[in-house]
């Protein structure tokens, strides 16, 4: 596919962030400007989740034409979505300037632009809004809809859309290497079928969807029906409701026609409807349907500007474009219904933020939950921080720089794709030997030079469900990494409860191709506030470890220790010890959480209780710790893991190589008291 870029403006919104998948699904590469006047960036980490790839992006208003330049600059952009404007119509109505200023405003500066990079094709999201009210020329003449529909919108907000339309023509007129796609769309509506993006209304939502799934979520008690008086079968009035999804493929057919006109010049309006109306009633029913029960409504007066019907003629879009609009309004209101089961507030939680951390790609994402602070980051996945009540309690960098540094100890990270080490940096599965980076002496330790700690995890995808957040982060480490086999996907989940972490790991090979695979985290405790460990106090009934050679490799022998009950200086541990001395799993969510660690200090008003379902844990007393914020002893690790060097024991193989077919999972969980 080509190396140039689509820019997609307003890539953040509803119909932009859906448009974007289509564009990545169909092998264009894509870079978003989006101011976030009406979205969130958690749009865009979502996108990366769910097409497992990072998408440049970048929070610029159109107006400041400077800034869009540089993004013109920096990537070779072959063409333009534009999706980026302002578009409640009632409120166009109130600050019709701003609708103006913003719309047209931002399309000059936008064209400006494009014009000095020498971009010429550009595809725009106009509206049906444009036709205004179509009953004026009788009944029936232009019902459905075609584009050759004299246009004449009644309101700012339809009226910036013509005037852009006009400028479009004006310039295609000056210089007629300039294709331009006009692209009116009907009444957009569902949301994304993984459930992970939908449309994310401000305030009290305008339209007839967003706002009966609100009352459906609890969050609104009745939807108005405005008016039941209008020459219909049932009297409300009929709009031609288009999956968003089946809208964002309209763009792809858009661009995809442009692209084999060649250098060929063009200006064309094309409508994207279904082409089939349907009545407030209808869609009502439909979703009520898609809850499983009726939902309260009234009926009221008619809301001033509606129309009686405005059903799309998509001919023209369906010859010329091929393309048609596949999916039904019952298959929208599923959609829909299960973005706001799964977000109820959409994009809009309450005690959760993130910030930019390292400029692009790199976030801290922090969530509340009453007394527990937990602040992550998406390189490795990593906690960053944990804050109970007002005592930090794990070691972390203020600045990205430092997590990139040979220095930094695996600070708080996830350690992958195999954690702790692989002897002779070597192992073989099914007759095949597989060579590694050998990055500890000669052996593999935490999966070479690229392991996950140094990767930026996709999303996070960020929900708070009954009182809990869940945050997921993405990894797809490409075949080969380090020289480990087979493309592997990894999912980290944060549960932050009140006074909990729980993680859970899932692993999958998409190529089928069998891998070893050893997950963990790497946080380093710390509970005297003081910048060491000594004086910690542990309890732990583990009471047998593997004992390490001098290389930190098992000898093959499991002896009896446990660990010391105050970890006083001359304690210094760095062992692998055994939970389950049998086990031979490579999914162990199903077992129950067993107690590891639990730690205290007197200097604490914490105390950390461990637990996973994992055959072993390493403890580890920071010894090797040295860097520019920490040093020596400034943390204590507990990872639970499986055993170390596991692929080169026959009796615990099971639990470290992923067949194929085979999925990976494990549960640890970080309880405060
Ligand atoms: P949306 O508000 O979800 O998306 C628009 C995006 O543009 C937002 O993310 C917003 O932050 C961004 N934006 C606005 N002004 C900007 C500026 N000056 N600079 C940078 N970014 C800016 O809306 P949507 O429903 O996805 O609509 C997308 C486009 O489709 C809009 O142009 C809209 O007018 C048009 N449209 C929408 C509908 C509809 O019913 N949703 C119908 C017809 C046409
Ligand atoms: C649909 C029907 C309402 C809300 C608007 C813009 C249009 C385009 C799409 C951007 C109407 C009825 C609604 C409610 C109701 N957007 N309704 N109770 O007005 O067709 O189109 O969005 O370009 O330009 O005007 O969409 O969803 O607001 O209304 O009874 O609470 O639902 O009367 O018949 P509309 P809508």
């Amino acid at each position: 596919m080509t190396d140039r870029y689509i820019l997609v403006t307003g890539g953040a919104g509803y119909i932009g962030s859906h448009t974007v998948i289509e564009l990545i699904n169909n092998g264009y590469k894509v870079v978003i400007v989006d101011n976030l006047s009406n979205s969130s960036y958690d749009a865009v980490a979502r996108i990366e989740f769910i097409v497992n790839q990072h998408v440049p992006f970048y929070d610029i208003d159109l107006r400041n034409g400077d800034e869009l330049d540089k993004v013109f600059k920096k990537y070779d952009i072959h063409g333009v979505i534009h999706f980026a404007a302002l578009k409640a119509v009632g409120e166009s109505t109130k600050i019709p300037l701003k609708y103006y200023e913003n719309n047209v405003g931002g399309t000059m500066s936008l064209l400006e632009v494009c014009s000095a990079n020498d971009v010429k094709t550009i595809v725009f999201s106009s509206s049906a809004t444009v036709y205004g009210d179509v009953t004026r020329f009788g009944p029936t003449k232009y019902i459905p809809i075609p584009e050759t529909c004299p246009t004449d919108p009644t309101n700012p907000y339809g009226k910036t859309k013509f005037v852009i339309e006009q400028i479009l023509k004006d310039i295609h007129t000056s210089d007629n290497a300039w294709q331009v796609a006009i692209l009116r769309y009907f009444n957009p509506i569902g949301a994304h079928p993984s459930g992970l993006l939908g449309e994310d209304p401000l305030g009290i939502p305008n339209n007839l969807l967003p706002y009966l799934a609100q009352v459906a979520i609890g969050r609104r008690e009745t939807l108005s029906i405005f008016g039941d008086d209008y020459d219909s079968t049932d009297g409300t009035p009929i709009r031609d409701y288009i999956h968003v999804v089946d809208l964002a493929k309209g763009h792809i057919a858009a661009l995809n026609y442009l692209k084999k006109l060649n250098d060929k010049g063009l200006y064309r309006e094309w409508n994207l409807g279904t082409g089939k109306g349907s009545t407030v009633f209808q869609v009502y029913k439909a979703f009520c349907k898609a809850v499983g029960r009726e939902l309260p409504y009234k009926v009221v007066g008619r809301r001033q500007g509606d129309v009686l019907n405005l059903t799309a003629k998509p001919d023209r879009a369906q010859q010329e474009l091929q393309w048609k609009a596949e999916l039904t309004v019952e298959d929208a209101c599923r959609d829909l219904w299960r973005w706001t089961t799964e977000n109820p507030f959409g994009f809009e939680l309450q005690d959760y933020k993130w910030q930019e951390f390292d400029g692009l790609q790199n976030r801290l994402h922090t969530v509340q939950n009453k007394d527990l602070q937990v602040t992550f980051c998406n390189r490795g996945a990593l906690i960053q921080d944990i804050k109970v009540g007002e005592q930090h309690i794990v070691c972390g960098f203020d600045n990205a720089k430092e997590y990139t540094l040979e220095t930094n100890p695996y600070f708080g990270t996830t350690v992958g794709r195999y954690a702790n080490r692989i002897k002779n940096g070597e192992f073989e599965i099914d007759g095949t030997k597989f060579q590694l980076t050998q990055n500890d002496g000669s052996n593999t330790l935490h999966a070479g030079n690229n392991g996950f700690d140094k990767q930026n995890f996709f999303g996070p995808v960020v929900k708070q469900k009954n009182g809990k957040f869940t945050l997921e982060f993405k990894v797809v480490d490409a075949d080969g990494t380090d020289g480990f086999p087979g493309t592997l996907e990894a999912i980290v989940k944060y549960t932050i409860d009140s006074l909990s972490i729980e993680i859970e790991y899932e692993a999958k090979s998409l190529d089928d191709k069998p891998t070893v695979v050893n997950l963990t985290n790497h946080s380093y405790f710390n509970l005297s506030g003081n910048g060491t460990i000594d004086g910690t106090h542990i309890k732990s009934s583990v009471d047998q470890l593997l004992e390490l050679d001098g290389a930190k490799l098992p000898t093959g022998n499991i002896i009896s220790k446990t660990i010391p009950s105050t970890i006083s200086p001359e304690v210094i541990l760095d062992d692998c010890f055994v939970v389950d001395k049998d086990a031979n799993a490579i999914d162990t969510r199903s077992k129950a959480l067993q107690t590891l660690v639990e730690a205290t200090h007197p200097d604490s008003n914490v105390k950390i209780v461990v637990s996973s379902t994992e055959p072993a844990f390493q403890f580890y007393t920071g010894d090797g710790v040295n860097c520019s914020q920490f040093g020596k002893r400034s943390g204590f690790c507990v990872e639970p893991s499986r055993f170390v060097d596991a692929v080169h024991s026959d009796n615990h193989k099971g639990q470290a190589v992923l067949k194929k077919g085979d999925v990976y999972g494990a549960k640890i969980k970080y309880e405060f008291r």
